[in-house]
């Protein structure tokens, strides 16, 4: 079947994320896992790269150069002595236009060549050329990794700048399960866009983020909660760790996965929120409260299951307030700390949500209405309204992956001043 090329949405004039133009050195090597770098292949090209794929001869017996030329559009370099080149001196030439190489799936053997400065094929020759960061995700059967002459070998290319992408650890393709899985092309895309985009304008600024709902116990079979998928929160924590941010994300449950370089911290009550939040307060340079954190709990969280008594039905549960923890912060603002916190609301939003604003002594309320076409908890867009002291901003409707890029250029044009 042909392949859609315009299936993937192509980068947005407005988009933090773009990898439009950049040149990637894609080196594949012996292993079963050399299909998946097809997909990885395809997916950058997508996203507007310049993809060039260098193979060793190992991995042209998985599978076939003319797969990656057709999803790059570009020659797939294998042979140093090809003589069917664009450039003199190819291997120098890609060396010197990569911004990125990502040598996936990394095999033992181009692993050990690597690490002592080999350069016997067109890969491994570009590779020692090149002076743009180098990530290399490994993939091999486990003994073959853990093998301590493996190890040694990763150690070393780590000591001369190789980025190491850590294997997943699950069923291999040998038949056994261990370390050693070749990483899914979705987490090998995060790696780039972690090298590649976005200008690293958080770099040193500590930054929490609160993501999803909290859970408030009735008994040891049921809570009450609320609808928050934490899609925005989490957004917000990747767009942080992606401009350079050391980034804490305290999240309520959620199926969302953790995202990658964020120390993710796993809470379920308000209560445990509090704790998690106000005990890394302090430290925190900016505090963006994205959760729908419950405002009561139970009175009582009963030991053992309700069970429907002969007394007659549960007609009433006691609640008590839960803490605010966004007012908390308010009032232990720490000097020079940024604080937003979000409002999500059915009606009044902005002058509802600029009640917020001061009551709970913060810089910046993100506002939201279920109301809103393309708002709301579970959708993958957002509409925000981005509330301060000195006026309102609405934002358009936007990908929560781009809306908190623009939430967190407006608190960065605060926090400078602007
Ligand atoms: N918040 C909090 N702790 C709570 C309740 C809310 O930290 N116990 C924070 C949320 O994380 C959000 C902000 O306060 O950043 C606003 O939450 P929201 O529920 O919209 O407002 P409330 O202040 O709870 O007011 P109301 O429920 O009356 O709208």
């Amino acid at each position: 079947m042909e392949e859609q090329k315009t299936a993937m949405p192509q980068a947005l004039a407005n988009d933090h994320e773009s990898l439009q133009g950049k040149t990637i050195l894609l080196g594949v090597s012996g292993s079963i896992a050399a299909y998946k770098a097809a997909y990885l292949a395809s997916a950058l090209h997508k996203r507007g790269c310049d993809v060039h794929v260098l193979m060793t001869a190992n991995a042209c017996q998985f599978i076939n150069p003319i797969t990656f030329e057709t999803l790059t559009d570009n020659k797939c370099l294998v042979d140093t002595f090809d003589r069917n080149f664009q450039y003199n001196v190819e291997h120098v030439s890609l060396a010197k236009r990569a911004d990125l190489c990502l040598l996936a799936p990394a095999s033992a053997n181009l692993i050990a060549r690597l690490a002592y400065g080999m350069a016997d094929d067109m890969l491994t020759t570009t590779v020692l050329a090149c002076s743009c960061p180098k990530l290399v995700a490994p993939a091999m059967n486990t003994g073959m990794l853990q093998n301590p002459i493996t190890q040694d070998n990763l150690a070393r290319m780590e000591r001369f700048g190789f980025t190491l992408i850590q294997p997943a650890i699950g069923y291999l393709a040998c038949g056994d399960t261990g370390a050693g899985k070749f990483p899914e092309p979705e987490v090998l895309l995060e790696h780039v866009y972690q090298q590649l985009c976005c200008p690293k304008d958080l770099a040193g600024v500590r930054v929490l983020v609160t993501a999803g709902p909290t859970r408030e116990a009735v008994d040891p079979v049921r809570f009450l909660s609320n609808r928050s998928s934490g899609k925005m929160g989490y957004a917000v924590a990747r767009a942080a760790s992606l401009r350079g941010a050391q980034v804490t994300l305290v999240s309520g449950p959620t199926a969302l996965e953790e995202p990658p370089f964020v120390q993710t911290v796993q809470v379920t009550s308000a209560r445990e929120m509090f704790e998690a939040v106000t005990s890394r307060a302090g430290e925190q340079d900016i505090i963006i409260k994205a959760a729908a954190v419950a405002d009561y709990r139970p009175a009582q969280v009963y030991e053992e299951k309700i069970k429907k008594g002969p007394q007659g039905d549960l007609n009433a549960i006691e609640l008590e307030r839960t803490d605010d923890i966004l007012a908390w912060l308010g009032a232990h603002k720490t000097p020079g700390q940024f604080l937003c916190g979000f409002s999500m609301e059915t009606q009044n939003v902005e002058e509802n949500s600029r009640a917020k604003l001061y009551k709970k002594n913060v810089d910046m309320i993100a506002a939201n209405s279920l109301r809103t076409q393309g708002a709301g908890f579970a959708g993958d867009t957002n509409v925000l309204t981005l509330i301060t002291r000195d006026g309102a901003r609405q934002l358009e409707k936007m990908s929560k992956r781009e809306a908190a890029h623009c939430l967190l250029d407006e608190i960065q044009r605060r926090r400078n001043g602007g």
